[in-house]
């Protein structure tokens, strides 16, 4: 195969990802090969779901690559020698093709730079399915031009963004925010896309261009438990609620789902706006109490309990 372009990744006609809630189809990706990026705050799951794809492309002909920048991975692979020694070893075991996984150890942006050189020259070589996930791509990829090691790993990260298709190679990368983390180029050629629970309503601004039509709000972003993301692939926007890999279920309990609790019913309000100080019930005024609804996604019902209980409070502490 060495040396041929590769127009359609036929491994693809016949695999799929189980995401849980929904599968997607890999024939969608025949000619593309898959881009994932999945972005969200510490703790949402973004791990869980690069190690959930890259066991389900082992099983399906992938051999994949997880690069390990805290050591996290080498903890739940340990005694199954999925460990490379260096990066002779990471290229010879990648043409030998025995190992399911492989874990390489990539502390920095200086560290990454070997790997990826040698990764690049084996599947060029190659050209079999390798599904390589980079968790924690901020450290190698970086927004904007950078000098010395980050900038030149932020090179060969967009190297395999851009020349990963045709060496049968499919990436997935974890960051924590839109905007300020990884290299444009990451972002614009992504192909399938998770987007996990944001509290912080000021990153709604990046976000937003992702959800431009997709009826999705920050609310229902801010919503999301761990496990949980809205999904943009081939078929449009839906939300997904992951299983967790089985790497991870052996060490780590599920998250326990904490919804937040919003005041319903007038009673509830109104010992909740019975702590309010007064200065700050001022600030209540309808164009804020409106912004504050819509963002924090209540129905109308709870709206006029609230508005009743503000009312009352007002009046109470003339
Ligand atoms: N699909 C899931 N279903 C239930 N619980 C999950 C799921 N995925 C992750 N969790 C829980 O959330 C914890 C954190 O998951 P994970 O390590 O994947 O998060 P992360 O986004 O990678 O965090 P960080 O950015 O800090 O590395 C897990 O240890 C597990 O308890
Ligand atoms: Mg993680």
């Amino acid at each position: 195969m060495s040396g041929q372009a590769l127009f359609r990744r036929n491994e693809f006609l016949h695999a799929s990802l189980d995401l849980g809630s929904s599968a997607i189809d890999l024939g969608d990706y025949a000619t593309t090969g898959l881009r994932v990026v999945c972005v969200g705050p510490s703790g949402i799951g973004k791990t869980n779901a690069g190690l959930l794809l890259a066991e389900q492309l082992a099983a399906q002909g992938w051999m994949s690559v997880l690069m390990d920048p805290e050591g996290e991975l080498e903890a739940l692979y340990e005694g199954q020698g999925a460990v490379v020694d260096d990066v002779e070893d990471l290229q010879r075991r990648l043409t030998a093709r025995a190992d399911p996984f492989l874990i390489v150890k990539v502390r920095d942006a200086a560290e990454f730079v070997p790997y990826a050189q040698g990764l690049m020259k084996t599947i060029d070589a190659e050209r079999k399915p390798v599904f390589l996930m980079i968790d924690e791509a901020q450290i190698f990829s970086a927004s904007r031009k950078r000098q010395e090691a980050i900038g030149e790993a932020s090179d060969l990260v967009n190297d395999f963004v851009q020349r990963g298709r045709k060496r049968a190679l499919d990436l997935f990368l974890s960051a924590h925010r839109f905007s300020g983390s990884l290299h444009r180029s990451v972002f614009a050629n992504k192909n399938l896309c998770f987007v996990g629970r944001q509290e912080d309503p000021t990153a709604w601004s990046a976000l937003a261009p992702q959800f431009k039509g997709s009826g999705i709000g920050f609310a229902d972003l801010a919503a999301l438990a761990p496990g949980e993301f809205f999904c943009f692939s081939r078929r449009g926007a839906e939300k997904v609620t992951m299983p967790m890999a089985e790497a991870l279920k052996a060490v780590a309990r599920p998250a326990t789902i904490v919804k937040p609790a919003l005041p319903s019913t007038f009673s509830q309000w109104d010992r909740a706006i019975a702590e309010i100080p007064l200065d700050r019930l001022d600030a209540l005024t309808p164009a804020v109490v409106g912004l504050l609804s819509t963002i924090a996604g209540i129905t109308p019902p709870q709206l006029s309990g609230g508005l009743r209980a503000l009312r009352d409070e007002r009046s109470a502490r003339a």
